[in-house]
């Protein structure tokens, strides 16, 4: 009778990575998420993948001396990232590499884009180095890069650059619908752009949590783009526009279950006021239900785990 199934398979694993060797370092704001370097990393990956998780998310946190105001170290071919993508592809060339697109963890101030000189972010000129980021991670390796910087035009400029050089069989998923939420805070801190950031939020270019609509203008943008995937983030709080998204435009829809609503499920558990795999069962369940055709989850692994493990059943 069950209308709705989880299974590893639908969940991608986003995972926090630092420069050096042998080095695990807690996420303050996110108990039980540790920033790894590569090394660490891989041998995590492949637990996971033994578990059934086909895909992981790629974040740097990236050393301040390398931030700057226009974020170079974004499409720096010898970067954290694309050093551990090239790393990952020759550990475990059966997973599936996903690459975030956007600047924020390597501008000196936290915005995804460029500034102008009165502060406000440049969404033509941010077009320009987003495209050489694209390149940078596909040439690197990734399956998947994940534009999450939400300027407008990016989807068609990255498709346009990535086909011309000859990357065709690269999958964008595209962030159309992301909420200018309260909810990634312990996600900056994981990256370190929430002290570049200060007070500054993204209002200017991330969604209004009050609108719907407004997420299926953006959508339908993404898709006649060239967008192969759509994503909803966050994603508990957004169960009706998952559901909109996916029932009134049948595209691939994914969804990310986000940092802070890891934090909240995470610290309830851990102060005993929540129960704990069945509380994360359900919120992602309802994910699913809503209609994510996968998640991207801090439980990832978790979860897989206690899946085999018949926790659930
Ligand atoms: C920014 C980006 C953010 C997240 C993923 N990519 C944060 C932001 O927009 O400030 C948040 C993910 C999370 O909270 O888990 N490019």
């Amino acid at each position: 009778m069950r209308e709705t199934a989880l299974a590893p398979e639908d969940l991608i694993q986003p995972v926090f990575v630092v420069s050096g060797q042998d080095r695990r370092e807690p996420v303050a704001r996110m108990p039980g998420v540790d920033r790894l370097s590569v090394d660490l990393l891989v041998e995590e990956v492949q637990g996971w993948r033994r578990l059934g998780i086909p895909a992981v998310a790629l974040f740097p946190a990236v050393d301040p001396s390398r931030k700057s105001e226009d974020g170079r170290e974004a499409w720096n071919p010898d970067g954290l990232v694309p050093c551990a993508l090239r790393t990952l592809r020759q550990t475990v060339p059966d997973l599936v590499l996903v690459a975030d697109v956007a600047l924020d963890p390597y501008t000196s101030h936290g915005h995804d884009g460029l500034l102008g000189p009165d502060g406000t972010v440049l969404n033509d000129e941010t077009l320009e180095v987003l495209v050489q980021q694209a390149l940078c991670l596909a040439e690197a390796g990734a399956d998947v890069v994940a534009p999450s910087d939400m300027m407008d035009g990016r989807v068609g400029v990255l498709r346009h650059a990535l086909e011309s050089a000859g990357y065709t069989q690269t999958v964008i998923l595209s962030y159309a619908a992301k909420y200018a939420s309260a909810f990634y805070g312990p996600f900056r801190d994981a990256v370190g752009s929430a002290s570049s950031l200060g007070r500054g939020d993204k209002s200017t270019y991330q969604m209004d949590p009050a609108n719907s609509d407004e997420a299926l203008r953006e959508a339908r943008l993404d898709i006649q783009e060239g967008a192969d995937i759509l994503m909803v983030k966050p994603a508990g709080p957004c169960l009706d526009v998952i559901a909109r998204v996916r029932r009134e435009l049948g595209w691939p829809t994914f969804a990310y279950q986000v940092s802070g609503e890891y934090a909240l499920l995470e610290s309830g558990i851990r102060n005993g006021l929540l129960e704990g795999p069945r509380a994360v069962l359900e919120s992602l369940v309802a994910i699913r239900r809503a209609g994510a055709d996968a998640i991207l989850t801090y439980y990832a692994g978790r979860v897989a785990r206690w899946l085999r493990e018949g926790v659930f059943s």
